[in-house]
């Protein structure tokens, strides 16, 4: 008997020494499946296997799981190919414009340490997000993801580019950087964590153009935003962002172009409607300005985003800065949509045409992320370079 009690306690004693060293979930970070003011989805990483993947959660922080009055499970998911399971857990019925605490984990690998975020309000209040795309695991990547952070914002949209890792699972050790640098520097001064909402672009995708979702399996397996890559997220009342795939898993037209009228038209009267994508339809880049993907956004959802009055388009692909004029009907409007880029979020900058184009306000060679400040139906725009410096302005 005494035997077989020292037995048990020493089991005991050797499960607690391991969930006091396990090391917890390979990478956290958060996205969103669905509504942004109540549901958030966990994701978390292991390098094995595990069965019970799982999130505790509440309004408050706590010191021990037990304490934590909400749990919710995930569904273990391999990843096609590699030794790396990606754990979903959607929260759901959350609270409008509340903080959460949470800890993710399962019992083999142990749990985070504890993370917090807020939901999006469901009432109209002033919102600031960061925007921009073309990172990689530059030394400015991360600079810039500081500053971005510094900030405060909301959420996060990227545009594309993020790890450059192409699709290969050769190249996992680029997004283990990408999502370690995420996870260290996008938490802002009062230590909320940064949601992000990511378009597809071409180095998410085995062959960059003309592919299917299988081929950038890292954007589908590690964000599952939605199955078909292009979607929209409405984020409180005042704002909503198409995200677009422009042309890497998806053809720019078709199926995609018909989804995009029928969302505009249904979305139409919300106050700040922007939209999120990797190829520009007025790129600052020199010579590429009728490439078969430029032309192809222009022609596909050029007129979509001048019938419905989009604010502004969200570019990215050439590692330049750029705001446009605003531009409707392919021609400069006052009363146009403003398209802010090029996606230099850590990639080295490249040089833009020696003069501004005829759609062009303002163009750079130049590292940098969008501010964006919405309040009401007014959105303020600040391009910020890795040093903090403001050096661009634009507001409509
Ligand atoms: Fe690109």
């Amino acid at each position: 008997m005494i035997k077989k009690l020292s037995t048990i306690l020493i089991l005991c004693l050797f499960t607690v020494a391991l969930a006091a060293a396990a090391p917890g979930p390979r990478h956290v970070y958060l996205t969103w499946q669905g509504d942004t003011s109540t549901t958030m989805t966990v994701v978390f990483q292991t390098l094995t296997p595990v069965d019970d993947p799982v999130v505790y959660f509440g309004p408050d922080s706590h010191e021990k799981l037990s304490e934590y009055p909400s749990q919710t499970k995930g569904r273990p998911t391999k990843f096609p190919g590699l030794n790396r399971w990606v754990h979903f857990v959607k929260l759901t019925g959350l609270e409008p414009g509340q903080t959460y605490y949470f800890r993710a984990g399962d019992s083999k690998n142990g749990f985070s340490t504890e993370r917090k975020f807020r939901t999006m309000a469901s009432e109209s209040e002033d919102v600031r997000f960061v925007t921009g795309g073309d990172m990689w695991i530059e030394p400015a990547t991360f600079e810039l993801m500081k500053q971005a952070a510094s900030q405060s914002p909301q959420f996060a949209l990227v545009g594309g580019d993020m790890a450059y890792a192409d699709g290969k699972t050769s190249h996992i050790n680029f997004w283990d950087k990408w999502l370690d640098g995420w996870d260290k520097y996008m938490v802002t001064p009062q230590g909320y964590m940064i949601p992000m909402i990511l378009a597809v672009g071409n180095h998410e995708t085995r062959g960059g153009f003309g592919g299917k979702p299988e081929d950038a399996p890292y954007f589908y397996n590690f964000f599952k935003q939605d199955a078909r890559g292009y979607f929209s997220r409405r984020l409180g009342p005042d704002i909503i962002v198409y995200v677009l795939d422009s042309g890497h898993t998806n053809p720019q037209g078709g199926a995609q172009a018909q989804w995009l009228a029928k969302e505009m038209e249904r979305t139409q009267n919300i106050k700040n409607r922007f939209a999120l994508y990797h190829v520009p339809l007025y790129p600052s880049y020199p010579g590429v300005f009728n490439n078969p993907y430029e032309s192809g956004g222009r022609k596909h959802w050029g007129p979509l985003f001048d019938k419905y009055r989009l604010k502004a388009g969200f570019e990215n692909h050439y590692h330049t800065f750029k705001r446009t004029k605003p531009l409707r009907g392919n021609k400069v409007d006052p009363a146009g949509t403003v398209y802010l880029g090029d996606g230099c979020w850590g990639r080295p900058p490249r040089k833009v045409k020696a003069q501004l184009d005829w759609y062009e306000a303002k163009t750079a060679s130049r590292r940098h992320v969008w501010l964006v400040d919405v309040s009401g139906d007014k959105v303020h725009y600040r391009a910020m370079d890795p040093h903090g410096k403001i050096f661009d302005e634009y507001e409509n």
